[in-house]
């Protein structure tokens, strides 16, 4: 739930920016979900802004191509952080939050977000200002985790209880969102760096489960990603 400021607290990233780190390089090691992102909404020579960048980890993916590319983050830390990743480059990292964009009306062709404030129910603002700050044709991508595909679905239901996925689905899809399942692997460098990940995403009882029944240093894990593209004709409000 967003705080007064509209910020989702993200502990594991704000207190342990490294250890995501090493999670980000051990998502997708075989670049599912940048090959859906590639056929939804290509971005070569277009507009990008990925909100909820964190440390800016997407950045450089999008910056390669696009047009232009703004990260949007709310945690200065990470802000921080951001900035030296793309330093050199013409990637832009503002501060700002999902539901605030520091943006021009229709001034992007793409808003990505990835495990990043469009969590479901409650994200309805975000939604609303993506589709302010897209050009008609624009596309909102949002990458979350697929709770309904275990193993790692069902630590995150050991450790949320109340969090139904088919809520989730059921909410995106009343907003418009297309829907696209992405089943990658993750694999890490060592059952070490499995441990520390483990340990920032799962509560301690959960994060020794999940330990335990890895298989070795890799595990498969279900993405959702959902897209809605601002419509070129009319609208009413
Ligand atoms: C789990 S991290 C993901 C970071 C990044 N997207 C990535 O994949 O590496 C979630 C991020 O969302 C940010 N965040 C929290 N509330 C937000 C909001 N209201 N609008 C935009 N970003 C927000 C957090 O500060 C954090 O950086």
């Amino acid at each position: 739930m967003p705080g007064r400021d509209g910020v989702i607290a993200s502990p594991n990233i704000w207190n342990w920016p490294d250890v995501y780190e090493a999670e980000n390089r051990a998502q997708d090691v075989t670049g599912e979900i940048e090959a859906v992102l590639r056929d939804l909404t290509p971005w070569a020579g277009r507009d990008v802004v990925d909100v909820g960048c964190g440390t800016g980890f997407h950045l450089p993916l999008f910056a390669r191509e696009a047009r232009s590319v703004v990260g949007v983050e709310p945690h200065p830390p990470l802000i921080e952080r951001a900035r030296i990743r793309v330093t050199g480059s013409a990637v832009r990292v503002v501060r700002g939050t999902a539901d605030r964009l520091p943006l021009e009306d229709c001034s992007v062709d793409v808003v990505h977000a990835r495990t990043a404030y469009f969590f479901g129910p409650g994200c309805g603002p975000g939604i609303t200002e993506a589709m302010r700050v897209l050009r008609p044709g624009g596309v909102l991508v949002v990458v979350d985790l697929d709770a309904t595909v275990d193993p790692y679905g069902a630590w995150m239901r050991r450790d949320l209880p109340h969090y139904d996925p088919l809520t989730v689905e059921r909410f995106f899809a009343a907003q418009g969102f297309d829907l696209r399942r992405v089943l990658t692997r993750w694999s890490f460098a060592d059952r070490e760096e499995a441990a520390a990940v483990l340990g920032i995403e799962f509560s301690p009882r959960v994060a020794a489960r999940a330990l335990r029944q890895l298989t070795g240093t890799s595990v498969e894990v279900g993405y959702r990603v959902h897209t809605r593209r601002r419509p070129h004709g009319l609208e009413t409000a």
